[in-house]
This record gives structure tokens, sequence and C-alpha cells, in this order.
């Protein structure tokens, strides 16, 4: 029996609410290119819910939030991923699959909270707090996840935190998200001071603008977000909990307060839904393209390598978090 394989032909009608006509044609080939290279090459792709909806609702194999991302990259059953998404996430799916290969279109895809903070901060922490367990958001390096006892996502962080069963716990590194985190939990947290270039922007001021102009809409935010639009929000969570409450409430019109791709990819699954959309880029998630993904599977690159040594205890840190 032969199965039909999809097409960027037969791929449009996926997208054709975010996507305009004209816009389109210069994806075909490069869709069609990718999805003939997959085929070849045994690989999947792996996509963050920030990429732009050619590529998460076109190409991508596998995709979520950066917990989804990392619990989906350990049962993956392919000899190359290529993450689209930021560096930090390719080397959570090479921790996770250290025989495969993993691959990141574009080296340059940072991220401003894992610039942050570096392996030997962490080290200071753990002398000035000595038996205070360091639990470490995955939007750091493997080199950082190396030196601390246990990850998080913003999908889980509160459930590490308290799963710990200790008074008091040092939380690296977006200082937000442990302010947020701290506000629902009895434990001390002791926060670093890195910040989310995206989220950061974002104020109070901004959703009374929001209400005053589009009475009744409901404002989702992300907790990388400040306290004080956490507090103003009617709720916060990570990327997949905020597309779950969009699926669960179907409110009339909504507002993300978070990267603007993920607008696009929810709006694509809810038509009746109508978003508002004022919204951040993140310059670094959209370093991926599909140009760069199909030079990637061409050319083999770019392939993340972790030291075995940091592999090694990084790797504990994330396994340690997916067992929560
Ligand atoms: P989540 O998808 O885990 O909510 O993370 C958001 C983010 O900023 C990833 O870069
Ligand atoms: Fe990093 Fe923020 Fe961009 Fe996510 S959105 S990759 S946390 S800079």
């Amino acid at each position: 029996m032969s199965v039909s394989l999809p097409t960027a032909a037969s791929l449009y009608d996926r997208v054709q609410r975010v996507v305009p006509p004209i816009e389109w044609p210069a994806f075909t080939g490069d869709i069609d290119a990718i999805l003939a290279l997959k085929r070849e090459r045994n690989a999947v792709i792996l996509a963050h819910n920030y990429q732009t909806p050619e590529i998460f609702h076109c190409v991508a194999d596998i995709v979520g939030d950066s917990l989804a991302l990392a619990r989906k990259a350990m049962s993956v059953d392919a000899d190359v991923i290529v993450l689209a998404g930021v560096h930090f996430m390719a080397e959570t799916a090479k921790l996770l699959n250290p025989d495969k290969t993993v691959l990141i279109p574009d080296l340059g895809a940072g991220c401003s909270l894992a610039d942050s903070i570096t392996a030997s901060d962490v080290r200071l922490m753990r002398q000035r707090y000595p038996g205070v367990p360091i639990v470490t958001y995955v939007n750091t390096s493997a080199a950082v996840k190396a030196e601390s006892d246990i990850c998080c996502t913003s999908g889980n962080a509160l459930a590490v935190v308290e799963s710990l069963g200790v008074p008091r716990v040092i939380m690296l590194p977006d200082e937000y998200l442990a302010k947020n985190i701290a506000a629902q939990t009895k434990v001390e947290i002791i926060a670093w001071k890195g910040h989310c270039e995206v989220h950061e922007r974002f104020s109070p001021a901004d959703i009374r603008e929001l209400r005053e102009a589009y009475p009744g809409v409901t404002v989702l935010a992300h907790p990388e977000c400040p306290p004080e639009v956490v507090a103003e929000a009617d709720f916060a969570g990570s990327t997949a909990a905020m597309s779950d409450y969009v699926g669960r409430h179907k409110p009339a019109r909504v507002v993300l307060m978070t990267e603007c791709s993920m607008s696009d990819n929810v709006a694509v699954e809810h038509p009746e839904v109508d978003f508002v959309r004022p919204c951040n880029l993140c310059p670094h998630m959209k370093r991926i393209t599909l140009a760069n993904i199909r030079t990637a599977l061409e050319e083999n690159r770019h392939v993340v390598t972790i030291d075995p040594h940091v592999a090694e205890r990084a790797r504990r840190a994330v396994e340690r978090m997916l067992a929560v």
C-alpha cells in the first residue's frame, strides 16, 4: 500500500489564517526539500512554540514548550534531531540523546537568560549558601546545569521546588520566574538577576491599556514576565500552559504576553478565538528559518557537542527534573 506523504501544496490549508498567500510561494521550495531530507536522513525536527508558523505547522514533527521538548527528546526514534529553537534546547536534546546527531541551524540562537550566568557564578552561590539546593532553569548552558542539583522549566518550577522538601532553595538565573514561584510557595527562594529580554519588556501599564481598549479581554502571561505583570494577568503559565488555557476556556478574545509567534501558532488551532497581538520578538528564536533548517540537514551543521564530563553531570540535573 502506498502512503501519500505531505507536500508543501497540501500544507497551506493549515497555515492560511496566519501566512498571507503572497508569502507562501517563498516557503514551498524549502518545505518540500526539508520533508524529503527528513526521510533521507531519518531526521526529526523538534520545534519550540516560538517558531514561526511555517516551521511549527509545516515541517516540525514534535512541538511544545521547553519541558515537552525535553521529555519528547528522550523517546525520539531517529538518527538526527534538528532543534528549531535556541541553543540551550539543542544542548538539552543532546544531553538526553548522547548517541544521536543533534543539529542547531544557527549557532547564534542564544538566550539572554542563558547568557546571564556562568558555571563559576553557580559555584560561588554554592559557597555562599552551603547546603542549599540549586534549582536551575533549563534556559542555561550545559556547564551551568552541571553545577546544579536539579533543573526546572516554567512548566514544572513549582513542583520541582516543592519536591525537594527543604525550607530554602536557590533558583537560577531568572529573577522574575523565581519571584513568581516564590509567590506560590512557602519555600524561601534565593534568586539570581537574569532576565528574559523578551518578557522583561511587558509592563502592568500594557495590560491596563489593553483592558481599556478591549473590554473583557483575557490576559495570559508567561512567568518570565515581571511579577507586577503576572499579578495583573488572568493566568500565568508556560507556553504550553497558555496554549492549553486557550483550548480549555476558549475565551472570545485573548492576549498572550509573550513572544510573537506564539499567538500565530495557537490561532491556527482556534479559529473561533480573537487574538489581540501586542507581542515582543525573540531575536534568538527568529534566527531559525526554513532556509537554515534545510542547510542544516543538507550540510549536517551545526553539530551540537558537549564535553563528556560536563554532560554527565548536566544530564543528571535534567533527569532529576524529568523524574519529578
Ligand atoms: P517555555 O516554552 O518552557 O514556557 O519557555 C519559554 C521560553 O522562553 C523558552 O525560550
Ligand atoms: Fe531566551 Fe527569552 Fe528568547 Fe526564550 S524568549 S529564548 S527566554 S531570550
